[in-house]
């Protein structure tokens, strides 16, 4: 089925210009941009986004890292398309990704990952919703 997943193109990527390389890497892949916008994250905003990793010994430092920069929150449309994200992200820790994947190929490190993509569908409504109103939406 056509649905829907959220993308962060993070600030590692955003610094190096690489938001229309790592845009066409998704694209090639079968996703369809349906909304995009360049935003700086507060540090309350990245908080309640990754508060889930609340308890986790990164989290600070991920926070820190999120807000480090502008970021590119994106939703993204296909066949199945958290699995078809997911499959062109590759592993978080970039050491682990496969070759052809984004984080393989542009990834600095486990934090500085270039790309953050939803995990499940039922994340992935949360996620858009975080950020996004239905009608910024255009399919
Ligand atoms: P992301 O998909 O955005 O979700 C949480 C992020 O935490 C993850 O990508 C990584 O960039 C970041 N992170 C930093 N350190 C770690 C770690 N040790 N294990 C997992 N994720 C980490």
């Amino acid at each position: 089925a056509v649905t829907r997943t959220f993308s962060i193109i993070k600030p590692d990527a955003t610094r190096r210009n690489l938001t229309g390389a790592v845009t066409k890497m998704l694209e090639e892949a079968g996703l369809r941009v349906v909304a995009s916008k360049r935003i700086q994250m507060s540090r309350e905003q990245a908080e309640g986004f990754y508060a889930v990793h609340k308890e986790r010994p990164f989290f600070n430092d991920l926070v820190d890292f999120m807000v480090s920069g502008p970021v590119v929150v994106q939703v993204l449309e296909g066949e199945d398309a958290v699995k078809r994200n997911r499959d062109v992200m590759g592993a978080t820790n970039p050491e682990n990704a496969d070759a052809g994947t984004i984080r393989k190929e542009y990834a600095e490190s486990i934090e500085a990952n270039s790309v953050h993509g939803s995990d499940s569908e039922e994340n992935a409504a949360t996620e858009i919703a975080y950020f996004f109103d239905e009608d910024e939406i255009v399919g």
